[in-house]
């Protein structure tokens, strides 16, 4: 049962949550790969968002089940499911421009996606680097720490210099605050978990840049002011690639009895897996401030919900684990993934 404050505090959040969503952050709980993704193409069909920004760069894939298609993606936001969306790649992004420019071809987003001028570039030397000296950290070989590298140092190639990306550049903070000062909606989707964040994770075993929701308002260029939500997501259980310290690891024959055992998005290699962890999620909740929780695989720890779209649905037990949650961490569950589709989705906003 919860006590009296706690069900105050969810009742008030619960209220407040209603349904618009102005400006919303969507943001990692663990170590990436919590299915954000998927959330985000939900959020941009399910709440109709004018525009939705990428930020981060091509180490991290985002999964889209959409019409039966699997996408993968490196550089295109999540939200390009929903037609009427405008699709932006954030000022502090890192572009790969063969990935952005064969990506934006797949989805068929050309005439609305833009990309800021002021985004730097992962050249073929950046990649080269990564893969010759990111072996001790486990990188994605991806080249997007030394692209970062480059330009912390002011050395680095901008999206306004590249000649084959000049149809698609814009200034996004300015698009992005006049939809918002037209009372539109716009998505901020955030790449890898606070815990692979360069200030706030485990170093040295973590991603070359902050991932943390003021991070990501940072890095599309919009004011901490005029967020209304901030999505944290985590997965059912933990998730990590590459080298780092995973608290309760199992070994991989257990995940693979469990269903955890996943392949990772852009490298195809194994992620360890490891159960939900409450100490993590709690410190994610600190440093993130989130209004509502996402929970995605839901379905992977309790078979019985696959594809379950109503609470009342799910069984007992998995009830019992998103009350845990939301009793453990204070924040209001309120989209629960229920399969890898965009609609495998508990929408409790509603
Ligand atoms: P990063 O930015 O790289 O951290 O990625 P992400 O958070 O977008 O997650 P990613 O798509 O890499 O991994 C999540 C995996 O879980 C993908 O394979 C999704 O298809 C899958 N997935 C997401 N939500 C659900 C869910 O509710 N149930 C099931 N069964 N699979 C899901
Ligand atoms: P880098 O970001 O390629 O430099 O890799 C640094 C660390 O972050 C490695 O442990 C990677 O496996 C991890 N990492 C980077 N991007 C992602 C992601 O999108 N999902 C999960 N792990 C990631
Ligand atoms: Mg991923």
């Amino acid at each position: 049962m919860l006590e009296d404050r706690t069900s105050y505090i969810l009742t008030i959040s619960f209220l407040k949550v209603g349904v618009s969503m102005p400006c919303t952050v969507v943001v990692g709980g663990f170590f990436g790969d919590e299915g954000k993704g998927k959330i985000v193409a939900y959020l941009a069909l399910k709440d109709e968002v004018d525009a939705c920004a990428r930020t981060g760069s091509v180490n991290a894939g985002h999964t889209v089940v959409w019409k039966n298609v699997k996408y993968g993606l490196r550089m295109v936001p999540s939200a390009f499911v929903y037609e009427n969306c405008k699709l932006y790649i954030a000022p502090g992004a890192n572009v790969n421009v063969d990935i952005f420019l064969k990506e934006a071809a797949e989805t068929n987003v050309k005439g609305r996606i833009w990309v800021d001028r002021r985004s730097s570039i992962i050249e073929a030397k950046h990649i080269e680097l990564d893969r010759a000296t990111g072996g001790q950290i486990g990188t994605t070989g991806q080249g997007v720490g030394p692209a970062i590298a480059d330009r912390v140092r002011r050395v680095a190639k901008l999206a306004e210099e590249v000649e084959e990306l000049k149809e698609y550049l814009t200034d996004v903070p300015l698009e992005l605050n006049e939809i918002l000062d037209r009372n539109g909606k716009v998505i901020l989707e955030g790449t890898q978990g606070t815990f692979l964040s360069l200030i706030h994770g485990t170093y040295p075993y973590v991603t070359s840049r902050d991932t943390t929701a003021s991070a990501i308002c940072s890095e599309a260029g919009i004011g901490p002011k005029r967020v209304d939500e901030v999505l944290l997501v985590f997965k059912a259980y933990v998730t990590r690639v590459g080298k780092g310290p995973l608290e309760g690891e199992v070994d991989r024959e257990e995940a693979l009895r469990k269903g955890w055992l996943e392949k990772a998005t852009v490298t195809g290699r194994e992620r360890r897996a490891a159960p939900f962890n409450f100490n993590l999620a709690q410190r994610a909740v600190m440093l993130n401030a989130p209004t509502q929780l996402a929970i995605t695989k839901l379905d992977v720890l309790y078979p019985e919900c696959t594809g379950a779209r109503s609470f009342s649905e799910l069984s007992l037990e998995a009830k019992q684990f998103i009350r845990g949650i939301e009793e453990k961490l204070k924040v209001p569950v309120m989209l629960i993934g229920t399969g890898p589709g965009v609609e495998d989705v508990v929408d409790r906003r509603f």
